[in-house]
């Protein structure tokens, strides 16, 4: 592929400009079911450009669906979904929708890296599909930067999930989801299943890829730490909808009984304490 070819692929890609747009998603009147189930009921949701979102609520009331519905892996019955002022699911030209596409990264819960390829190979494969004619070597030298700028040894990039910590996995699949450079981020559950050191140290890492990068962050989370970490704003979900969206204060201000339990129970008051600590000291 020519220097050439490469620039006009980006300025093709730049037509979806996010900086363009105040709000990098807006969500209206989205409803999901599944059989006779509904999971959302005309759910509405704004995330700013440049925030980072928090996406709380208990298991099952729908955020990875609400997730699998922004990028197109989930048909709606009912709404509009937009992202960076496009509507997926009327583009018709595929074309445009890919433009679209490479725009974001997905890291879906549990991490899901593919396990007969290598770290450097998982990496490479939206690389792959988006850039068809991207030579090898120019792929082994995006695959070992993205493998830097999670915070993983060089050595990482010829392993195989298999051979990596829980915590390494972790960094190799948003190493992935970075790979297209994106605008928007999505994140379902990062930090779940790591040690509260290595949790704290990847929450770090995204407000700062975030911020270094200029991203928007869809962030799914049960961790309360992460929110006080990293979030700007926090979304619940529950009833079927998006009950409540704002900071952490904000929230607490409200009367909403599931969130006064989930901020005020036990795990909040120590996360809120401790974000205490670590901001005096
Ligand atoms: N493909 C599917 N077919 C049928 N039901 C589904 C499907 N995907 C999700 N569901 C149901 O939709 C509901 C919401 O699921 P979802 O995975 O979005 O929950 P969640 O909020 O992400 O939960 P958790 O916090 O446990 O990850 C659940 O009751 C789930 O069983
Ligand atoms: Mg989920």
């Amino acid at each position: 592929m020519s220097e050439e070819e490469i620039r006009d692929e980006i300025a093709a890609a730049d037509a979806v400009r996010p900086e363009q747009h105040d709000y990098a998603i807006r969500i209206r009147g989205l409803v999901n079911r599944f059989g006779d189930v509904v999971i959302h009921d005309h759910l509405d949701l704004d995330v700013r450009s440049g925030e980072i979102l928090g996406v709380v609520g208990g298991s099952g009331t729908g955020k990875s669906v609400l997730m699998r519905s922004i990028v197109g892996l989930q048909t709606p019955a009912e709404g509009e979904i937009e992202v960076f002022g496009t509507t997926l699911a009327t583009i018709a030209d595929e074309e445009d929708s890919r433009d679209l596409r490479r725009r974001w990264g997905v890291m879906f819960q549990g991490g899901a890296l593919f396990s007969t390829l290598s770290v450097a190979e998982n990496i490479q494969v939206p690389l792959r599909e988006y850039y068809p004619r991207i030579d090898q070597k120019l792929l082994d030298e995006i695959a070992a930067y993205k493998v830097e700028m999670v915070g993983l040894p060089p050595d990482a990039g010829p392993k195989f999930p298999a051979e990596l910590s829980g915590g390494m996995v972790k960094r190799a699949g948003l190493a992935r989801a970075l790979a297209l450079d994106p605008a928007l981020l999505f994140l379902d559950e990062p930090t779940a299943g790591l040690d509260p050191i290595g949790a704290a140290k990847f929450d770090e890492l995204i407000r700062e890829l975030a911020d270094t990068m200029g991203l928007t962050v869809f962030l799914i989370t049960h961790d309360l730490d992460t929110l006080y970490a990293t979030c700007d704003r926090v979304a619940v979900l529950a009833e079927k909808k998006v009950i409540a969206v704002g900071t952490i204060p904000e929230l607490l201000a409200t009367e909403h009984p599931w969130i006064q339990d989930y901020f005020n129970g036990p795990r909040g008051r120590a996360a809120a304490d401790c974000n205490q600590t670590h901001r005096a000291g």
